[in-house]
């Protein structure tokens, strides 16, 4: 089977170039000029751009939290995905209390495997870190699974790690080579807050924002960066959302500390104005979407390269378990949509002069590939890259509605939004999955990536 597209321009993180790109199985074979091949299928791509495929390095599927499951399943996910031009994602694999690493993987790997319309790969939330945990690091290390989660947040849940673990976890991943990936609130201030507004009866969405507003986010982010200075140990920062944040990450990295910011498109579009609509509960997610003020140094971060990944946090909920939060914001569910929606939305602004289209590229694909240990297979477009690639249409407008989109979520918070520019073929290691609007896919075709270390 093979595959030539004439005519396209290639975009990769560094060159804009046009040429023809020859798809050989699953792999990208040749990129030169004139290309030929007999008997390959041909797709001309005047006009039209050539991506790798986008990699949402920050997605929970299917997954128990707020009371309830994050409505995407593994197989829902993955196709919203094919069809936003995402081939691999990235999930989490939440610890259980007891549970081993490579236990916790493999439990998820086997609901997930099944379903799987693009590639996947696990990052391990650590909720537990007893002793044989932290031996056990180096086992998921060398299993592919090199990168690990702390939430410094959700208390209540159980989901949280006190500093004392994650410093030890801070110190056990140097060691081994890992990263660690944190969700930087306050526990205790979200807490107190929350209880407060309660017990005033403030009980609308707007206050899910003021029970963790920015200092909130901004002394854990703080205290994280912090620890992982003091032990000399890397960083990621998940959903970074705060100006204050921002500033703190930019200081560390100009110091010379391997420390990484991710956001999200929430946090770059939206501002907290959101959780004073009617339906400000369906953008409840945490940490809340800040004042303008934040959205512009999360840009700006972007242009100085101090955000390192653009990812989603998709984590969507139904309209009807959003609103058990009605009457009381800490009973909605905690997420929102995003994973069909990270590349066009970042693309459109590319297309409309913000940042470059190699940014988005770096931002969402050659980024995360490169941090979390699955480049060169993923993340750009080279010779003997696997052929994840996205066909990208300048000139098609695109206006979000629910209905267009291929998740099982009943809603979306981009309802309405206007886009210049869309995918419209999503290849998955050479298999077509996404054409014009139309998912073609199937279940059980994306493969676990087995990661090394970050480069
Ligand atoms: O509100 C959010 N972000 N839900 C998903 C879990 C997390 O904190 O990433
Ligand atoms: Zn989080
Ligand atoms: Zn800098
Ligand atoms: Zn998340």
């Amino acid at each position: 089977m093979s595959l030539l597209i004439k005519n396209g321009t290639i975009i990769t993180a560094t060159d804009t170039y046009q040429a023809d790109l020859l798809i050989e199985g699953k792999k990208v074979k040749t990129i030169g000029q004139d290309l030929e091949s007999e008997g390959a299928e041909i797709i001309d791509a005047s006009g039209k751009y050539i991506l790798p495929g986008a990699i949402d390095v920050h997605t929970h599927l299917e997954m128990p939290f707020g009371g309830t499951v994050s409505a995407d399943s593994y197989e829902a996910g993955t196709r919203a995905a094919a069809c936003g031009g995402v081939t691999t994602v990235f999930d989490f694999a939440i610890q259980n209390e007891g549970q081993g690493l490579l236990e916790t993987i493999n439990g998820r790997d086997k609901l997930c495997a099944p379903q799987a319309c693009v590639d996947y790969a696990f990052h391990v939330a650590i909720t537990d870190l007893r002793a044989e945990v932290l031996e056990e690091l180096a086992v998921a290390v060398d299993y592919g699974v090199p990168s690990f989660k702390a939430f410094m947040a959700y208390k209540k849940s159980g989901l949280m790690i006190n500093d004392a673990v994650l410093a030890d976890l801070l110190e056990k991943s140097k060691e081994v080579g890992a990263l660690i990936g944190v969700h930087a609130e306050n526990a205790d201030l979200v807490e107190s807050r929350t209880e407060k507004f309660l017990a005033e009866d403030k009980t609308s969405a707007w206050y899910h924002y003021l029970s963790r507003p920015e200092f909130v986010e901004v002394e854990a982010t703080k205290r994280a960066i912090h620890l992982a200075k003091s032990l000399d140990a890397p960083l990621y920062i998940v959903h970074l959302a705060s100006a204050e944040g921002m500033a703190e990450v930019t200081k560390a990295r100009d110091e010379g500390y391997e420390i990484y910011a991710e956001t999200c498109p929430q946090y770059l579009y939206f501002t907290k104005d959101v959780y004073k609509r009617e339906n400000g509960r369906n953008f409840v997610c945490s940490p809340p979407i800040k004042g303008q003020e934040s959205q512009d140094a999360l840009w700006d971060g972007i242009k100085r390269s101090d955000i390192s990944v653009v990812a989603t946090d998709h984590c969507p909920f139904q309209s009807e378990e959003k609103d058990w939060g009605k009457n009381d914001f800490s009973k909605i569910p905690n997420g929102c949509m995003g994973v069909e929606n990270l590349y066009p939305y970042m693309l459109s602004e590319a297309n409309k002069g913000r940042i470059s289209f190699n940014k988005v590229v770096e931002l969402c694909a050659t980024n995360p590939a490169q941090i979390f240990g699955c480049a060169p297979a993923k993340g750009s477009i080279a010779p003997g890259a696997d052929a994840d690639l996205v066909i990208y249409d300048p000139q098609q407008e695109f206006t979000i509605t629910q209905d267009k989109m291929h998740s099982d979520v009943d809603h979306t918070i981009w309802e309405g939004l206007k886009l210049e520019g869309y995918p419209i073929m999503t290849f998955s290691r050479g298999r077509l999955v996404f054409k014009k609007g139309k998912f073609l896919g199937e279940a059980g075709w994306g493969k676990f990536i087995k990661r090394s270390l970050r480069k």
